[in-house]
């Protein structure tokens, strides 16, 4: 089978593309990558070599370059990782969310229907809680729970997944859609909480907490969530969504305690130094309190659980990060230097 990767060189299409690529020598997998600052083809230089795989650099929101990759390669299965996709970027400029996450949606689902005109294509959309909105102190998402999302992120997340489940309920699409947790492992950007976290103890820089760090996220291993991808591919049901998750509900503060505990652990730092350097900051605008899954759906129908539990998962991903100086040190470009700048330069202590 040919198999279109959207977002293939980010950090959950990237591990991906490793867990795959070379399990499946049958399916040939094609990563279609505008390879923004969040890109990084380091992340695939073992699968890079492979004969079943191939990068194509094509910006998802350019129509005609979509359609041109559709004729070239015919692919029978979309799976759709390519966003733009952090917060607190989304909050100070909006626009490129809009353009790659609903326009770039939109160009392949409009070259999904003009090329599967049999209806034998699949469309796996890769999405997040995060368009369902903030939980209170109680209470779980599910495939059922009202869309409600607060950020510029979290909507233009939303607006995509209208636009899959649209184009099932109108032009027949085949599609699926897995809502996920926050996710967090090797190859991450480190502008996201755990990496940031974890670099900035290991450089002992300020760790900035936004507000009280009594916000909740439910975090999830990487290699989980690709799984559960892979398993709704092979075993979901079309035109069904299936919300992923570990039933790993942690308050941000603890996360950093954790990371403070775990990198002390392993680099011989008295942990008292690490946690010296948290600093609350000034808060996220509209800042979600609590995100948590209910998922039972794809627990029940599929059997997919999660392997890695939170001590295991980050305890890989502490070791990761140490051992990756060089991956690090690539990422950290110009523009990495110029975020944080933008981001916490402006943040005033909370
Ligand atoms: P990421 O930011 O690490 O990677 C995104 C990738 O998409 C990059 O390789 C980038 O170059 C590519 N891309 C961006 N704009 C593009 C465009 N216009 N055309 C082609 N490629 C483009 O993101 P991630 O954390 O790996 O997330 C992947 C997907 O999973 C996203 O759709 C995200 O919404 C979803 N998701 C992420 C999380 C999480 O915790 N990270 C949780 C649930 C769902
Ligand atoms: P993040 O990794 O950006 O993921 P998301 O916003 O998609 O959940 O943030 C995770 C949580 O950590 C979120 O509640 C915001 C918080 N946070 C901080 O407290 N400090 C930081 O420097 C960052 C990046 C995030």
């Amino acid at each position: 089978m040919k198999i279109l990767v959207t977002g293939g060189a980010g950090f959950i299409g990237s591990n991906f593309l490793q867990l795959l690529v070379p399990r499946h020598p049958e399916h040939e997998f094609i990563n279609v990558d505008k390879l923004t600052y969040a890109a990084n083809l380091e992340n695939l230089r073992e699968v890079a070599s492979l004969p079943n795989y191939r990068l194509e650099q094509v910006d998802i929101a350019d129509g005609p370059a979509v359609d041109a990759l559709f004729e070239r390669h015919a692919p029978e299965l979309v799976v759709h990782f390519a966003a733009e996709s952090h917060v607190d970027r989304s909050i100070l400029g909006p626009a490129e969310f809009v353009r790659t996450n609903i326009e770039g949606t939109f160009q392949l689902l409009e070259a999904c229907r003009k090329h599967w005109k049999t209806q034998a294509g699949l469309f796996h959309h890769v999405s997040t809680d995060e368009v369902y909105g903030s939980l209170g102190a109680t209470g779980l998402f599910t495939e059922e729970t009202r869309y409600d999302p607060s950020s510029p992120y979290s909507a233009s997340k939303a607006s995509s997944d209208h636009l899959v489940r649209a184009y099932a309920r109108t032009y027949g699409l085949r599609t699926r859609v897995t809502n996920c947790s926050n996710n967090y492992g090797p190859y991450q950007f480190p502008e996201k909480l755990i990496p940031l976290m974890i670099l900035n103890c290991l450089e002992r820089k300020p760790l900035p907490v936004y507000g009280k760090g009594e916000n909740i996220r439910d975090w999830l291993y990487v290699g989980d969530h690709c799984e559960a991808i892979w398993q709704v591919i092979e075993a979901g049901k079309d035109g069904q969504t299936y919300n992923i998750g570990g039933h790993n509900e942690v308050k941000n503060l603890d996360v950093v305690h954790l990371l403070c505990s775990i990198v002390a652990e392993e680099t011989g730092t008295p942990e008292a130094e690490l946690r010296a350097l948290i600093k609350f900051v000034q808060d996220r605008p509209g800042h979600d309190l609590r995100y948590a899954i209910d998922a039972s759906k794809i627990q029940r129908e599929l059997g997919w659980t999660p392997r890695e539990t939170f001590d295991t998962g980050l305890r890989k991903t502490v070791r990761w990060y140490i051992q990756s100086a060089d991956w690090v040190r690539q990422v950290r470009s110009g523009d990495y230097r110029k975020w944080l700048e933008r981001n916490y330069g402006t943040r005033t202590s909370a």
